[in-house]
Formats: structure tokens, C-alpha cells, sequence
């Protein structure tokens, strides 16, 4: 795993939206897997810069998100789909088409779903560079604490503090429950991995994820098992890592 301080958030976001340019620049039809939360929102602003300024062009460009909330419809402001229509999608020629979200509508077959949405990234052949942020309690995606190494895609039901932390944006309604994740040995088929962290809230899971043992206990953890990572860090999230 490559470790990269950042001074602060801003350098984070920049460096990795090089990243990711570099990458589509390389591969114009890249196989990206994005992340929701806020730790991404400086990036997508900074790829979206960038898109705009050096007129660049994103329609080879595929996507799959690495999470959805269950019993939430997509249109619903607060679901993942409207998160990637507000900060990306909205702004960059990325075709719908190959846009693929989780689909967690009340009443889905959610089996079904996390199927079709395994099979199409097999389809497309596979993850070129997969970014993920980490929460507190070291999950990624939503694979929660107790998720396996080797879990697919499927619906889990969120530990309390995600769904505390999702109640902040949820207002008087009651915050969803359960989520569609990718699972972690989907992720660990990607070719690339950046992972995302900032913030001194994040330090203990970043070092539990990077210098702990591998356990389920932090699903994070899991991306030691990966042979190219590269973490992002800024230096509030990276205490003890040197720059
Ligand atoms: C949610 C998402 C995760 C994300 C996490 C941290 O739980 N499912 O993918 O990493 O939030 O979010 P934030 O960046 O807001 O701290």
C-alpha cells in the first residue's frame, strides 16, 4: 500500500482528482467505482473543475456506485443517486447508460438486484480504479464491522452509528436501516484502489485499517490484502504517518 499525507482536505481532494484524470486520460473508457459521504465532495468538485477547463470528454466513462440505502427511493434527496447527480453526474458528460447505482427502492428484490449489479460489473469487465472513504467504525462501502473478507455484493443491515450519523441528514424522517453494498471481495477484484480519508475523526480507523491485523472486526483492513492501494490521507486523519 502507497501512504500519501496531504497537508489538509484541499490537497486530498486535488491529488486525488488527478488521479482519477490521469486515469480516464489514460483509459478513456475507465471502470471507475465511486463513493458517496463528504470525505468525496472536494474531489468531485475538483474532477468537474478540471472536466470544464480542459474541456475533456467522459463519455467512455463507466461507473458503479458502491452503495445505495434500502427502502429509499432514488429520487429521494437525501438517496446516493441524487448525492451523484448533485456533485457529478449532473456536471460531466458521463453517459446515463453507463451509470450503475445500487437500486434501493422499497419492495425490491434486493438479491436480484445486488445479482444484476454483480453480472454487469463482470459485463463490462471489471473495476479499473475503485475510490472508497472509510467511516469511523472502519466499515467501507457498507460492509459494517463482521462483514467478510469474501462478501459480495448484497443487503446488510447498518450498524447504529451509521444510522446515527445518517439521522443527521435525515431531518424528523427515520433514517434507512438498510443498504445495498458492494461487498469486499468485489472490491478487492478492482484493479486500483484509492482510499480516501480526512479528518482527525478518522485517524483511529485509518490506523487500524493500514497498520492492524486483518479482521472483519475492521472491514477496511481487508484492503491490505489488495497488491495496489493508495491512500490518501490528509494530516489530521494520518497522525504517525510521515509525509
Ligand atoms: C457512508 C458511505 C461510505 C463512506 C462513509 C464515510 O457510510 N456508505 O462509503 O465512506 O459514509 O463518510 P464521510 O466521508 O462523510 O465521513
Amino acid at each position: 500500500m502507497r501512504i500519501l499525507v496531504t497537508p489538509e482536505y484541499q490537497t486530498l481532494s486535488q491529488t486525488a482528482a488527478d488521479l482519477v484524470i490521469n486515469a480516464i486520460r489514460n483509459k478513456p473508457d475507465l471502470c471507475l467505482a465511486l463513493p458517496t459521504g463528504s470525505t468525496p465532495i472536494g474531489m468531485y468538485e475538483e474532477i468537474v473543475r478540471q472536466y470544464r477547463e480542459q474541456h475533456l470528454d467522459f463519455s467512455g466513462v463507466r461507473t458503479f456506485n458502491l452503495d445505495e440505502y434500502l427502502d429509499l427511493a432514488p429520487d429521494h434527496p437525501q438517496s446516493f443517486h441524487t448525492y451523484m447527480r448533485r456533485q457529478f453526474f449532473d456536471h460531466v458528460n458521463i453517459l446515463p447508460a453507463n451509470i450503475d447505482i445500487p437500486n434501493g427502492t422499497r419492495g425490491i428484490d434486493a438479491e436480484a438486484e445486488s445479482e444484476r449489479y454483480e453480472r454487469n460489473i463482470t459485463r463490462v469487465g471489471g473495476i479499473d480504479l475503485l475510490i472508497v472513504g472509510i467511516a469511523a467504525n472502519a466499515h467501507i462501502a457498507f460492509n459494517e464491522p463482521g462483514s467478510a473478507v469474501e462478501s459480495r455484493t448484497r443487503a446488510v443491515d447498518l450498524a447504529p452509528e451509521t444510522i446515527a450519523n445518517a439521522q443527521l441528514h435525515f431531518g424528523n424522517e427515520p433514517a434507512p436501516t438498510r443498504a445495498i453494498t458492494m461487498g469486499i471481495g468485489t472490491m478487492l477484484e478492482a484493479r486500483r484502489v484509492l482510499l480516501l480519508a480526512s479528518g482527525a475523526g478518522k485517524a483511529d480507523a485509518v490506523k487500524r485499517a493500514l497498520r492492524g491485523p486483518i479482521t472483519p472486526a475492521v472491514p477496511a483492513s481487508a484492503l491490505q490484502l489488495h497488491s495496489s492501494v493508495i491512500a490518501i490521507l490528509d494530516e489530521a486523519a494520518a497522525p504517525g504517518e510521515s509525509t
